[in-house]
C-alpha cells in the first residue's frame, strides 16, 4: 500500500492487553460462549479517558468532524465522544466485510458520508484495525473528499494480523491474535452488547464453520 495511505504521524501504541494476569470471571450467562474477559469493562472506561486527553490535545482550536465506521463503533464511539470535551460534528460510513465472522469477505459501502469535510480535521474512529483492508478502502474515500487532515482512532490494534500498510494515531489497546467479540465487536452480527472484550470459545465458530461448510 503506498505511503499516501498514512496519516503522517508516528503510530501511538496502546497499552498491550491479554498478556497480563487472569481478568475478572466471565458473567455466568456468557461463559458456555466465551472462553476469558480480555479487557474489562473498568480498564476499557479508564483508558478511553486517557484517550479522548490525547484527542483533545491535538485537535484543540480545530473544529472536529468524528467519521464513524459501522456497525462496530457504537459502544466505543458513544464512550469516546462523551469524553471530548471540543465542539464535533458526527457522521457515519457504513462498510461491511460480508464474511462467515472469522475471515473477511468482500467489503461493500452501505452508507456514504453526509457532512462535507473538506478543509475540515477528521477523526476516523474503528472498532479494530486488524488486517487493515477496511482502512485501506476507507481512507482514500474521505482522502478524496479533502479534508485538512485525517486522524485514526481505534479501540483495538492487532498489529500481528495486518496485510495493509496502514496505521492507527490513537490505539485504545493493542491485543494478540485472539477472536473478540464484545463492546461492539461481533461475530455473525452476535456479542456486541458485551461491556467488555472477550475471547470467544473456538467452539462457538467451529459450530459455525461446519454448518456453512456443509450446505
Ligand atoms: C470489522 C471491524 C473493522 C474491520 C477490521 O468490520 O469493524 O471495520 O472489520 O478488519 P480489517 O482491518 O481486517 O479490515 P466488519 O466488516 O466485521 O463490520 P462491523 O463493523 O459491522 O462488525
Amino acid at each position: 500500500m503506498s505511503a499516501k495511505l498514512k496519516t503522517n504521524s508516528p503510530r501511538r501504541k496502546g497499552p498491550k492487553a491479554g498478556n497480563a494476569k487472569p481478568g475478572p470471571a466471565v458473567p455466568p450467562r456468557w461463559r458456555t460462549e466465551v472462553e476469558r474477559v480480555l479487557i474489562a469493562e473498568e480498564q476499557i472506561a479508564r483508558r478511553i479517558k486517557s484517550l479522548a486527553r490525547e484527542i483533545e490535545r491535538d485537535f484543540r482550536g480545530r473544529e472536529m468532524v468524528v467519521v464513524s465506521l459501522l456497525n462496530g463503533t457504537v459502544m466505543f464511539l458513544a464512550d469516546l465522544i462523551r469524553h471530548l470535551n471540543l465542539p464535533l460534528r458526527l457522521d457515519f460510513m457504513g462498510v461491511s466485510s460480508y464474511g462467515l465472522g472469522m475471515e473477511a469477505g468482500e467489503l461493500v459501502f452501505t452508507k456514504e458520508l453526509r457532512l462535507d469535510v473538506r478543509g475540515r480535521d477528521v477523526l476516523l474512529v474503528d472498532d479494530i484495525l486488524d488486517t487493515g483492508k477496511t482502512m485501506s478502502r476507507v481512507l482514500p474515500k474521505v482522502q478524496a473528499l479533502k479534508p485538512r487532515r485525517i486522524k485514526i482512532c481505534v479501540m483495538l490494534d492487532k498489529p500481528s494480523r495486518r496485510t495493509e500498510d496502514i496505521t492507527a494515531d490513537y490505539v485504545g489497546f493493542e491485543i494478540p491474535d485472539l477472536f473478540v467479540v464484545g463492546y461492539g465487536l461481533d461475530f455473525a452480527e452476535r456479542y456486541r452488547n458485551l461491556p467488555f472484550v472477550g475471547v470467544l470459545h473456538p467452539h462457538v465458530y467451529q459450530q459455525a464453520c461446519q454448518r456453512v461448510c456443509q450446505k
